[in-house]
């Protein structure tokens, strides 16, 4: 009995053994995007170390440090060399050392790490970031002050819309910062070895929606074509300073004219919050007439006291983003005409549009340029002689749709023709 199990016992576990390392060679390799999350941030940034200087009464040193404060927190990229000019500048800046709350070292280098001992010193009670590569005595060094210590491999989560791009290259590892803002990505490099563009591709890699709207930092001398090369990958404005070299610095200045930005301690870049990314409708009403080629679209938004004040302060920004948005959604036809009105006793916001090219046929209509979005079609819908009504939720949302046609008429799920 013994001979003929032993065998069989094998063989199973050879097949359960060959089961397992195909399922693992199946999976796939988690992607990038999938690790992190995307949030629009306001940040201001502060130049607190750099060998280029903006504000003459900061002491400039042979480094790199960048605080980045967002609402939520205060984060030191880099310390630079000398802890004393570091605790100088955060002094001229009105910043104290308690303020921060997260330190972020790109690499090992001593124009880098420097400060970070005398800093410590001062605010043990911060957490630091260090590539993983870096030795252990750094971590016990950052213990030995009460701090803890994060060790960055994988691109990383750090704060609420501030992410690390993960230890890159392969002979001095470097993690880089991407904030997502509401008008990009930021990055911000500390000195670039893996390659300033490997660094903003891991940007583009890791938000593959959003553009890149501002590279800072020390771009590591890289060749005369960085230019040419940040342009396709359509970088809107830079700010290089530290180890980016003069000759590439005076090329970035030359090609980018009003969005190269004249970077080194002192300065201070402020990116404003997507406040209007909060706001949120409490209730909607939708409403499409349609009349041989046009179908009127009419959809109002009514919004709680305080959302509609922050649309009033926004008031441009916010109706050109509802047309935009509008006429991205909408599938196979085109909106012309598009008018955003603002009603203050009702706290609502009611968009226009003429809708074309949802007429087929003699003169029917294909409703699938908003039902191709929505989760239920007109099957759903309550008939009325000439009109199609839904009242019920969408993302969440109660919504009166009311779509009204210029006859009595029959209708599928998306399609509708007189009768
Ligand atoms: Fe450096």
């Amino acid at each position: 009995m013994k001979k003929i199990a032993m065998p069989i016992i094998i063989l199973v576990m050879i097949g359960i053994g060959a089961f397992l390392a195909i399922s693992w060679a199946k999976q796939p390799e988690p992607k990038v995007k999938t690790l992190v999350e995307k949030e629009k941030v306001g940040v201001t940034l502060i130049s607190v170390y750099d060998n280029y200087q903006v504000n003459p009464e900061l002491k400039t040193d042979w480094g790199f440090g960048c605080l980045v404060k967002s609402e939520k927190e205060n984060i030191l990229f880099d310390t630079g060399g000398n802890s004393s000019i570091l605790l100088f500048n955060l002094e001229k800046m009105k910043v104290d050392p308690d303020q921060i709350d997260k330190i972020v070292i790109s690499h090992i280098h001593g124009d880098h790490v420097g400060g970070l001992k005398g800093f410590l010193k001062e605010n043990g009670d911060v957490t630091v970031y260090i590539p993983v590569s870096f030795p252990d005595s750094i971590r016990k060094e950052i213990e030995s002050y009460g701090a803890r210590y994060k060790d960055i491999k994988e691109p990383e989560r750090i704060s609420e819309g501030i992410f690390s791009t993960g230890e890159l290259g392969t002979w001095i590892k470097e993690q880089s910062l991407i904030i997502t803002t509401q008008k990009g990505l930021v990055v911000i490099t500390g000195c670039a070895h893996p390659g300033v563009v490997n660094i903003v591709k891991r940007a583009k890699e890791m938000f593959p929606e959003e553009k890149v709207y501002l590279v800072l930092g020390g771009f590591h001398r890289p060749p005369m074509a960085v230019v040419k090369q940040f342009r396709e990958l359509g970088v809107k404005k830079v700010a290089p300073s530290h180890c980016t070299g003069d000759p590439v610095r005076e090329a970035f200045r030359e090609e980018y004219k009003e969005d190269f930005i004249e970077y080194g301690v002192g300065k201070i870049i402020k990116i404003k919050e997507a406040k209007l990314g909060k706001v949120k409708e409490k209730k909607r009403v939708i409403k499409t007439k349609a009349k041989g080629e046009i179908i009127k679209y009419e959809e109002e938004s009514f919004y709680s006291e305080d959302d509609f004040a922050l649309i009033l302060e926004n008031e441009d920004e916010f109706k050109s983003q509802l047309i935009e948005r509008f006429k991205k959604e909408i599938i196979g036809v085109t909106a012309e005409n598009c008018k955003v009105d603002l009603n203050q006793s009702k706290k609502s916001v009611l968009l226009k549009c003429d809708v074309i090219g949802a007429r087929y046929g003699t003169n029917s209509y294909n409703m699938h340029f908003l039902l191709g979005n929505w989760p239920f079609c007109l099957y759903e819908f309550k008939e009325y002689e000439k009109k199609l009504v839904y009242d019920g939720k969408l993302d969440n949302v109660s919504t009166l749709i009311v779509f009204e046609f210029p006859y009595a008429y029959g209708h599928c799920c998306e399609h509708v023709w007189p009768k």
